[in-house]
């Protein structure tokens, strides 16, 4: 009984003193998307806080990787001590229809973050990586003829008047109609364990954006302004080194967009505009796009 004692308080004593070895631990919260509205700036920028640990590239396992189960899904985590925050993020899973479902039911306290931002931005940021990608089999139709164009033929079920002429059955579209996917992580979590992040704000004022999610997180925030600098080519924000060296995205971030013609910009806005006051009502949050 002594011996199981002592054994206990030891135990208490190596926890409270960060001894226990570190282990790989499901993520207490996800950064779910919205893919193309600055996640992986978001996840950098938290890496700040050096209680936040995160698996470098995307794990993709609610939506592609299911099948792989629970074991390979911990073993993409980092090793993390008590008190650590590990977080994961995999963008396609904000429009995935199971990834709700799924993470609820691995651990229904999971942190839900979701980075927005002006979906009409964001289907033209989605458009660039998609036709850089492309390059190798062939250039892809101009994204006017993607979001509008072919209405007239082959696409025409998908543009009806009331998406105002534009090809709302493109996934860069689709995913931009926010409320739609948003109802189902709100069907699964509620509001208090979802936290949504300005993506315009995240450019302006990274610190600020940050901080509030260190906070959701349950820690004490750590970023702040001096943290933070402009990439004076490219105009987004990057960390700033203690020797005040600038450390930016990589090249496939802040990538140069196509000047999208006025007519089809309109038909965007419009048709993207009832979209979004129905995802700022089902988030009690205005945003100005
Ligand atoms: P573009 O490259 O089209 O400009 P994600 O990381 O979710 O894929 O989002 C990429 C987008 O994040 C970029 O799209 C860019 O507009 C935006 N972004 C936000 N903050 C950024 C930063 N600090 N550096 C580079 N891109 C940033």
């Amino acid at each position: 009984m002594r011996y199981r004692l002592l054994l206990f308080l030891q135990m208490i004593n190596l926890i409270s003193s960060g001894v226990l070895p570190p282990r790989k631990r499901f993520p207490d919260a996800i950064i779910v998307g919205v893919k193309k509205s600055g996640t992986r700036a978001l996840l950098e920028f938290l890496r700040i806080n050096p209680l936040i640990k995160a698996p470098g590239p995307e794990v993709h396992f609610f939506d592609k990787n299911f099948n792989k189960g629970l074991e390979w899904y911990r073993e993409q985590m980092p090793e993390t001590r008590i008190g650590e925050v590990t977080i994961e993020k995999s963008p396609a899973y904000f429009h995935s229809k199971m990834a709700p479902e799924r993470i609820k039911s691995l651990n229904p306290n999971t942190k839900i973050i979701i980075v927005v931002r002006d979906p009409v931005t964001r289907a033209i940021s989605d458009y660039t990586q998609s036709s850089s990608k492309r390059k190798r089999v062939g250039l892809m139709p101009s994204f006017e003829t993607m979001a509008v164009g072919d209405c007239a033929n082959w696409l025409r079920a998908n543009c009806t008047t009331k998406t105002r002429g534009v090809n709302a059955g493109w996934g860069a579209i689709r995913i931009g109609v926010y409320h739609k996917h948003m109802k189902r992580w709100l069907d699964h979590f509620p509001s208090q364990n979802i936290h949504i992040v300005d993506g315009e704000k995240l450019i302006s004022n990274p610190a600020d954006e940050i901080s509030a999610t260190e906070k959701f997180l349950g820690l004490s925030p750590v970023a702040k302004p001096e943290n933070f600098g402009v990439d004076p080519i490219k105009k987004f924000p990057c960390l700033k080194n203690d020797d005040g060296k600038l450390h930016c995205l990589g090249k496939t971030k802040g990538r140069h967009h196509p000047d999208v013609e006025p007519s089809v910009m309109r038909a965007l806005k419009e048709f993207y505009g009832p979209e979004n006051k129905k995802f700022y009502q089902l988030v009690n949050h205005w945003f100005d796009w």
